[in-house]
C-alpha cells in the first residue's frame, strides 16, 4: 500500500473522494431570500471543473433567522430547495461524476442580523430591516452588535427541528455531504464556547454539557440522512484567547461527534470572540488538525492558508491531516487542483473540451504558470 498523497483517493464515511482536495464553504452574499441566484450558478460551474473531489457549498441558513444577511444562502423554504436544485444539478451535469458534494449547515446565532462584508459588514442598523438573533446565551457578540435572546427549550427544539428539515432537503437535492458548521462563532460554536455559553442549566457549564446542544443537533440531522451520504462538521481547534476551547476540548468534541455518526471534522479557529488575535500565516492551523488527528480516529481536514501544491500535498503525506481544503487560492485560480497534479506528478482527467491547454498539449503552460 503507497502512502497517502494529495491525489490519493480517501473514504469519508460512506463515500470515497477521489483525491484529498476539498473546497472550502465560502459564503457569496448573494441570494434572495435565501434562494441561489444566477451568481451561484457560474461559482458552483466554475468550481464543478475544479476536479476538487470535494465541494462544499457556503454557509446555508437553516432558518430565515440564522442567516448572517440578508443575503445568504438558506434551505428553510421550499423556494430555497427549487432554487438549489436549479444550481446544483447544473453543476453536477459539468463534474466528473465521481466529484462529491456538500452543503454546510449553518446557524448564526448572535452574529445573525449583519451587513454584506463589502456593506461594512457590520450589525444591520435601524432601517436595514435587523432582526432579533438568538444564541446560548443573552451575551452580544461585540460592540453595536444588539443583544440575543437565550434560547429556551421551545427555542432549541425549533433550531433542532430547522437543522432536521435541512436535511432532509439537502438529501433530496442529492448532497453527498452535509457538514454542520460549528465554528466561527456561528451558533453551535457559541454553545460550546466557555466565552458565549453562560448557561446555568443542562447546556452550559462543563464540555459535557456545552456540547449537549451541537451533539442534539448532529444526532437529529444525522437521523434524517441516508445511509448513502456523510455528515461532518467544521469545529474551532483554537479560540485565540485565555480559557476559550483548545485542541484538547476539539479533540472530545471530534470523538463525540463520531459517535454521533459524523465521519469527519474540518479543523479551523477563532471567530467567537471579537478582538482575538490571530496569528495568521501559511499552515497556521494545521497544527490544531494535527492535534486532533493524533487523538482521535475521525477523518480530518486541515483548512487556512493553504495555497501551495507542495505545501498541501506535505500536509497529506507528513500525515497532519488527512484532507485539505482551500477557499481564497480556489476562487483566485479555479484551475489550481489541475495545476497541482501537473507539479505533482499526479494524472487526473482534465475536461477533454479543455486538454489543449494543459502542459501536455501546450508548451506555453510554462509562461503561464511560472513556479
Ligand atoms: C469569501 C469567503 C467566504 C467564506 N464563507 C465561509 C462559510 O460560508 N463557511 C465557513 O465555514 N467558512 C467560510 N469562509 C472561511 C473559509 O472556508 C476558510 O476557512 C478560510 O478562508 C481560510 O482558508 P483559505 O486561507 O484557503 O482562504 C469563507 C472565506 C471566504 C474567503
Amino acid at each position: 500500500m503507497t502512502a497517502p498523497h494529495l491525489f490519493s483517493p480517501l473514504a469519508i464515511g460512506p463515500i470515497t473522494v477521489p483525491n484529498r482536495v476539498a473546497v472550502a464553504p465560502m459564503c457569496q452574499y448573494s441570494a434572495n431570500d435565501g434562494c441561489a441566484s444566477d451568481w451561484h450558478i457560474q461559482h458552483l460551474m466554475t468550481l464543478a471543473l475544479s476536479r476538487a473531489g470535494l465541494i462544499v457549498l457556503e454557509a446555508t441558513g437553516v432558518e430565515r433567522i440564522g442567516r448572517i444577511t440578508h443575503e445568504c444562502l438558506g434551505l428553510y423554504s421550499d423556494a430555497n430547495e427549487a432554487s438549489l436544485a436549479r444550481v446544483l444539478d447544473a453543476a453536477r451535469r459539468v463534474a466528473t461524476p465521481d466529484t462529491a458534494w456538500g452543503i454546510q449547515l449553518a446557524h448564526a446565532g448572535r452574529k445573525a442580523s449583519t451587513q454584506r462584508p463589502w456593506e461594512g459588514g457590520g450589525p444591520l442598523q435601524v432601517g436595514e430591516d435587523p432582526w432579533l438573533t438568538a444564541s446560548a446565551s443573552a451575551l452580544p457578540f461585540a460592540d453595536k452588535y444588539s443583544t440575543p435572546e437565550a434560547l429556551d427549550s421551545a427555542g432549541l427544539e425549533r433550531v433542532k427541528n430547522a437543522f432536521s428539515k435541512a436535511a432532509v432537503r439537502a438529501a433530496r437535492l442529492g448532497f453527498d455531504v452535509i457538514e454542520l458548521h460549528a465554528a466561527h462563532g456561528y451558533l453551535l460554536h457559541q454553545f460550546l464556547s466557555p466565552h458565549s455559553n453562560k448557561r446555568t442549566d443542562a447546556y452550559g457549564g462543563s464540555l459535557e454539557n456545552r456540547m449537549r446542544f451541537p451533539l442534539e443537533v448532529a444526532r437529529a440531522v444525522r437521523a434524517m440522512m441516508p445511509a448513502r451520504m456523510a455528515l461532518g462538521a467544521r469545529i474551532t481547534g483554537f479560540e485565540w484567547v485565555e480559557g476559550g476551547i483548545d485542541t484538547t476540548e476539539a479533540a472530545t468534541f471530534a470523538n463525540a461527534l463520531q459517535a454521533e455518526g459524523c465521519s469527519y471534522v474540518c479543523v479551523t479557529s477563532g471567530g467567537n470572540v471579537a478582538g482575538a488575535r490571530i496569528a495568521v500565516s501559511p499552515n497556521y492551523q494545521v497544527p490544531f488538525a494535527a492535534a486532533v488527528k493524533a487523538q482521535t480516529t475521525i477523518v480530518t481536514r486541515a483548512v487556512g492558508m493553504i495555497a501551495d501544491a507542495a505545501q498541501a500535498n506535505e500536509i497529506i503525506t507528513s500525515g497532519q491531516a488527512d484532507q485539505v481544503a482551500l477557499a481564497r487560492a480556489l476562487i483566485d485560480n479555479p484551475r489550481w487542483v489541475w495545476h497541482a497534479a501537473e507539479k505533482i506528478g499526479a494524472k487526473i482527467a482534465y475536461p477533454p473540451q479543455y486538454e489543449r491547454a494543459t502542459a501536455k498539449l501546450w508548451r506555453g503552460a510554462v509562461l503561464a504558470r511560472p513556479g
